[in-house]
Formats: C-alpha cells, structure tokens, sequence
C-alpha cells in the first residue's frame, strides 16, 4: 500500500471509528495518488448492452483521426450548444451538441420545462421518473442535442440551505440512486447520452470555484482562492455521496461530469483517487468524464488523473470570456508530442467519448442542431463574426431553428408535477375542496411571472417558481398560474374568487381587512422559496416574508391552506396554527404548475407524494450542515474547508440517530385516504451467500462488483386502501444493521420502496429485494463492501417515523 493510501484508510478508520471523538482536520488534506488511468475494457452495464461492439467502432473511429483530430474530440470549441465537440468534416463526423439539463432543454425554445428533480424524487414513482427521462431526451433528441446534462446525484444534499439540490433528487443515496437509474435507463432508451453529474462531493455553492476562476488571467493560479474542499472519510465517501453513482454507472450512463469542489484538497477533475481510482476502476465506469465548464485546472495533471473531455474548452467561448485558455486543444497535441502524455492515454479519450456515440446509434439519422436553442437570439451576429457558425454549416451539422419537440409532454409534466405535491397536513377534511362558494387567494408566488420567462436567475418578487434558478432552469415557453388555474376551475364551479399578491400589503397594512369581502370559506396562500446554482441559500424559511403571510391571512381565515412552493426544504414554524388546516409543499412542477397543484387541491388527484427530506422544527436544527459560514482568514488561498463532520448521519440519518423530534419525517405524506401496512415477511434467497463479498471480475463491472448487485432477501408485505378513495400508497422499508456495522452507522436506512395504486378496499402484496449493498458497510481497512454480522431488523411503514411491522434475521 502506498504511503499517501495509508493515510487515507488511516483517516477514514479514525473518522469512522468513533463517532463522537472530534474531528482531526489534518487527516483530511491529502487524496491519494491512483495512477494510471484505466483503458475502457468494453465490458457490458447490466443497463444497457452492446459496449464491447460500440468500443470496435470507437476503436476504428480513433484509428482514422490524426492527433490534432483527436484533440478536436477532447476539447470545447464554440458553437451552437452550451457545450460543443466541433464538427470533422473529414470522417464525416458532425459534432457533438451537449445541453443542460437536467430539466429541459434549458435554453431552447418549444421545448418543455419538467418538473425538478427535486419533485421527481417527491413522487417517489420509479415509473413517472423514468418516462420524464424519456421524454427529456426525447426533446434532446428532437433539437439534435446528443448530450443530456443530467441527471444529478451531487449535490447529494448534505445541507439543506444548497442553491442546486432540487436539481438532483433526495439527500437519502437509495432513493437518488433509484432515481438516477430510472432517469437514465429513460434518457439513453431513445438514444440520448446522459451525464451523471457532479463527480463528487460537490456539496456546496459558497466558493464552488476558486476566485478567479471566470479570468484566469487576473491572478496568478498559485495565488488564486482555491475552491472549497469537501473533507470526507472513504465510508462516508462510499455509503453516501458515491452510492447514486454506482447506481448510474450501472444503468449505463454514457458520461460523467465532474465538479468544481476539491476533495480532501485535490480539484475533483484531476483528483486520481475519485476518478481514476473509484469512478473508473472501483466502479468500472466505461464512459467519459467530462469537465464542469472551467472546472479543469491543469493539463497533463487532470488527463492523467482520469478527466477525458475539457469543458467548455477554450479559444472564444462567450464574449464575456475572450481568450479564455484551454488546457486541452493545442496544449494537449504538444503534451503528447514531447512525450509527456503517452498517446495510449489520448486514445482511450477518444475511444471513452465515442463509444457511447456509436452504442446509442447517434452515427445514423441523428437529427441536426437546432441553431435556436444557443444564448438567445441565436444565430446571431456575434455567432457569425464567431466563426463557428460558417463551420458548423459546412460541416452539414445545423438543421432548421424552432422546432417544436414537446409533444404532448404536458400531460407527464401535469401528472408528475402532482406526484410531487406533499400534503403534509390536513385537518377536519379540509381538502380536497368541494366546489366553495368562495375562495381568497393570497401570496406572491400565485400569479404569472412578471418579469420574463428565462432570465429568472435573479429572486423575482411577483409569480409562481415552475422551476429553480441557474443552469439547470429552462425558458419557459408557457406557464400556466396557480391563479389562473383556480379562476377556470372557479367559472365552472360558479365560486367567488379574491386575491391580493403582493406580500407587503398583507403582512404591512392590513390588506386582508381592508380588501377581502365576502369572507373566504378557504383561503389558500401561496408562498415560496427561490434556489439557483451559484448561491447557497441563507435561510430554510420561505421567502418575501412568507411566514408572515401565512400567519396573517390564518389570524383573518380560519380556515387556511398553504401551498409552499420551493426549491428546497423550509421550515414551517406555523404549521400547528390551528387555522392552518392544511399544508402542501409544491416544489418546483414545471411549466403546468397551476394544473398541477389544482389537481391536488380539487382531488382531481389523491396526493401521493412523500416528502425526500426531513422539515425539523428549527432552523438550528440544521447547524450540523451550515455551509454559509465564513472562513476565518479570506487571504489564505487554502481557507476554504467544508470537513463532513457528521459523516453518514445527515437529513434523517442525523435526526434519528441523535433522537431528535422532527416536524414532519423523511418519506411522510398523506393521502385523501388511508392505508394498512401488514404482515411483513422475509425470505433468503437460497443460493446467494452474505458471506464474504467475491472478488470482482477481472473486468470490474460497471456499478461496482457484480456480487453487489445480488438479491440476498426478499422481503413481502400487504398493503390495503382502508379508505374511501382510490389512491397510491408508498410503503417503505428500512434496515437496521447489527451492532457490527460500527458506531456512527445510522439506525435506519431507506433499503426499499414502492408505489403501489390501490382501488378502494384494494389490497396489494409488495415485494421487495434486499442486495447485498443494502446490507454492506463499506469495509475501509480491506477497501471492500463487507455485510456485517448479527442482527439485522427491517420495518416497513409509511415514513422513516411510521413503521407497520417489523421482522429481523441475522447472518
Ligand atoms: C455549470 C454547471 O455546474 C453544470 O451543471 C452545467 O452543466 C454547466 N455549467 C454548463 O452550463
């Protein structure tokens, strides 16, 4: 073992090993060295096949390019899309156009905006997920877009106040994992390439990337503010931030990207340990690593350490940004012409990026780019002067602008975006409404945008949020209000609707008193909470007052429904006011917001979502994750330090495990009708062994060693609609590992679940399949998955606080 290793392991062993005792920031500063980078072997995802068929065309492909071609491949060039491979005309290869993502086609026009990941994940509804991925890439596809960006396992969600967590899933890895197979299994069916990102640990917005990072120019590189380092032991690594991933490499995900942050103070895009080590040797990983755009910091430094494609390149990628150096492109030719880079290395570049290429088919009739879908308007002037456009023609690579790719893609954005409304609370039957004679509606996040439907990356006073902010946000090419869709509803229903939208008024003046006449039977107050990329938030309490809406407008209503609609988590400090009568949390549904949370609202649809985070009662609950602090000296290029001090324990890891009594738990949310949760039992599986984890295959199987994967146990329940409705029950189940496992291992962990629709008086039995992941720690000392001994127990019930049954086995 290397010495930088032993290190590490120490580290981890000393982190993991008591739980209490404090944190040694000094075991937390080196990654270890794994070099080199490993060749694609071609060996088959379980999610996807036809690898090893894909690589020999890949393999020819290479073969024919010189190496200046080959470094064409590698690096960002300008051109239509926020990230562009440009066109060789020679090979008759027309280029590679990647988007964001992760929920539209972000900059296109006629194009869909889905719902977040964040609402995705809410639904906890593998189907729904899966189509969303579909009909993304179907978009994708539809624009001439080869590349998704999405979907998101990092951020994970260690910290609620993150600007970017709605566009990943849950803080809980088993869900996100789920979601991020589903998500990609959807995308990579219709023959779009999907992008895990960010690789990894990529845990906060504060100093994402060092100081200078937009105008390398400005400073020195040495004297740069680095980025924030994520300071994290290899279990945690393992148990919690690369668990999802695992998940996406076995679905077959073409690309990953990697992220800003460094890791335990090594820049994730030339970080050996992460990626060469763990992401394509541990892991198998057979596709491409991609840079986040200016992410790379160094040349033959990252090629080495296992970073494939430079994003978004260099030469002259934004008008903003002249001149911006690439570290790949000419730089890389050179480094292979001296002999720094060895050209084996380059080709396994080439070959890792097109693989996947030829694999989803993209060499036939893959449709041409739109040219609208660049920073709008497109094709413009600039883009001509560019260069990249005359290009890009000649190469026969652009097709015709605004093409219209959604579909009836509304219909999945309506449903789903309903999937994702939780009904935290509702007393005396207060929903679902039954055509009221009157209604109020109050809150600036009820009516229509009113300040343009793309540049929302700024915290707007006035309309609804479909979506968050950054990136990841889409042109909305319609919006469909709350308001507007209560004042459709109300012409059919003959009701009486009022609304005041401007918060100020309500929470200053009186504006209820003043205003509302006749009283409301119900009063639905709409609030919100703005999350972007590029900012952390700085508190978990909803925006513009919104508190103080909600507890106005309920000293005037007695009746009182709240719609929180967020890009994250709030804490909801009135939620046992006894005129609030009902609760729902919205997140971010996409363009048919209005539709959807009127769905809900009416009974149009039974609630089934359940909430993928925890809501404590306090805001100090959530210290153990504050990632707004300042740093102590801000001159000291090194300052910037995030140790993940409370390791695996965080959202209800870290409630539980410290006894600690929440508002509303992990996986709760009710329905307009009741279920039962019964008889649990628990299988082995007679010819799988818990014993000792076999070696891996030669070729490491992408996901991680195929044993992992193995059922060892079944675990069956019955779940019966005792209610009234039709509706859809999401049973839970969560192990319990022995005592063996080690302290700092949390209580429980989400290991299973379901959607399961149930007609009235329907009973159901659900199944579901315990690997042998769901039952491992992560062994650091024999760096290895390991099931530990004892007893195990597993519950099954309807959150991570409302068990039903409760079985155990030991090994
Ligand atoms: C930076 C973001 O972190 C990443 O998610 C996105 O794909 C790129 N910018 C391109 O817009």
């Amino acid at each position: 073992m290397a010495p930088l290793r032993d290190l590490f392991v120490a580290a981890a062993v000393a982190a993991v090993g008591n739980a209490a005792q404090d944190w040694d920031h000094s075991l937390f500063t080196n990654s270890p060295p794994v070099y080199p980078s490993p060749n694609m072997t071609g060996v088959e995802a379980s999610g996807l096949s036809g690898w090893e068929a894909a690589m020999q065309k890949a393999e020819a492909f290479t073969n024919n390019l010189t190496l200046e071609e080959k470094a064409v491949m590698l690096t960002g060039a300008p051109g239509p899309c926020v990230g562009n491979i440009a066109p060789i005309p020679r090979v008759g290869f027309k280029g590679l156009c990647l988007q964001d993502g992760p929920l539209a086609v972000r900059q296109a026009d006629y194009a869909s905006a889905f719902p977040a990941g964040l609402s995705a994940a809410a639904s906890w509804d593998r189907d729904l997920i899966h189509l969303r991925g579909k009909y993304i890439a179907e978009e994708f596809k539809g624009k001439g877009s080869q590349v998704f960006l999405g979907p998101v396992a990092g951020p994970l969600g260690r910290s609620g106040y993150n600007g970017r967590n709605w566009e990943g899933f849950s803080p809980d890895p088993y869900l996100t994992g789920v979601a991020m197979e589903e998500s990609i299994l959807g995308v990579q069916s219709v023959g779009v390439q999907a992008n895990a990102k960010h690789w990894i640990a990529y845990e906060q917005e504060t100093q994402r990337n060092p100081e200078e990072a937009f105008d390398p120019n400005a400073v020195p590189y040495d004297e740069q503010i680095m980025s924030v380092s994520s300071n994290l032991d290899d279990r945690t690594m393992h148990e919690l931030y690369v668990w999802p991933f695992a998940n996406a490499v076995r679905a077959g995900v073409a690309s990953v990207m990697c992220s800003y942050n460094r890791i335990n103070g090594s820049y994730a895009c030339q970080n050996s340990k992460t990626q060469n080590g763990i992401l394509k040797g541990e892991l198998g990983f057979q596709g491409y690593i991609m840079s986040d755009w200016m992410g790379t910091h160094s040349g033959v430094a990252s090629i080495e350490a296992g970073l494939d494609m430079n994003m978004p390149g260099g030469i002259s990628f934004k008008p903003t940004l002249p001149g911006v150096p690439t570290y790949f492109g000419a730089n890389l030719t050179e480094a292979v012409n001296n002999g720094t880079v060895p050209e084996w290395r380059v080709n396994d570049m080439v070959r890792r990026v097109m693989t996947p290429y030829f694999l989803l088919g993209q060499d036939k009739d893959f449709p041409l780019v739109d040219p609208s879908m660049g920073e709008y308007p497109s094709v413009n002037e600039f883009d001509k002067q560019d260069g990249w456009y005359d290009d890009w023609n000649k190469a026969k690579a652009l097709g015709e602008p605004d093409v219209d790719v959604r579909a009836n893609h509304s219909k999945l954005i309506r449903e789903l975006g309903a999937a994702g409304i939780v009904l935290l609370k509702n007393e005396n039957n207060t929903l679902p409404l039954k055509a009221p004679k009157r209604i109020g509606v109050f809150g600036n996040a009820a009516g229509d945008l009113t300040t343009g439907l793309y540049y929302h990356d700024k915290n707007y006073e006035y309309g609804c949020l479909p979506v968050g902010g950054g990136s990841g946000s889409a042109r909305l090419n319609y919006v469909v209000s709350p308001l507007e869709a209560i004042k459709e509803q109300a012409k059919k229903d003959g009701t009486n609707v009022q609304y005041i939208l401007n918060n100020t008024q309500l929470t200053t003046s009186g504006g209820f008193l003043k205003q509302i006449y006749p009283q409301p039977d119900v009063c639905l107050v709409f609030v919100k909470t703005w999350a972007s990329e590029g900012e952390d938030r700085t508190t978990l309490h909803l925006d513009w007052d919104g508190d103080d809406v909600v507890t106005e407008v309920a000293r005037n209503c007695s009746n009182t429904v709240v719609i929180t609609n967020s890009g994250g988590l709030n804490v909801l400090p009135w939620a046992d006011n006894e005129n609030v009568t009902a609760i729902l949390a919205a997140h971010l549904p996409g363009n048919e917001i209005g539709n959807s949370i009127l769905d809900v609202l009416y009974g149009n649809v039974n609630p089934s979502g359940k909430l993928p985070y925890t809501i404590a009662h306090e805001v100090s609950d959530y210290d153990f994750a504050n990632v707004t602090r300042e740093v102590a000296d801000p001159k000291d290029t090194n300052a910037w330090q995030a140790d993940f001090e409370e390791r695996l324990l965080i959202d209800y890891r870290y409630f539980d495990y410290h006894n600690l009594s929440v508002a509303f738990p992990f996986g709760h949310g009710l329905s307009y009708t009741s279920f039962e949760l019964a008889d649990l039992a628990i299988t082995p599986v007679s010819n799988a062994s818990a014993a000792g984890l076999p070696k891996a295959v030669a070729k490491a199987a992408p996901g991680g060693n195929p044993a992992l994967w193995d059922t060892l146990y079944t675990a069956t329940a019955t779940v019966t609609n005792s209610g009234d409705l039709p509706g859809a029950a999401v049973p839970q189940l969560y192990v319990r590992l022995p005592a063996a496992a080690g302290e700092g291992t949390p209580l429980r962990q989400l290991r299973g679940f379901e959607k399961v629709p149930l007609e009235k008086g329907e009973q159901k039995q659900v199944r579901f399949e315990l690997m042998r992941r769901d039952l491992s720690v992560w062994d650091v000392v024999a760096q290895e998955w390991r099931v530990p001994e004892g007893e195990f127990v597993v519950s099954v019930g309807f959150s991570s606080r409302d068990f039903r049954d409760e079985k155990t086995f030991t090994i």
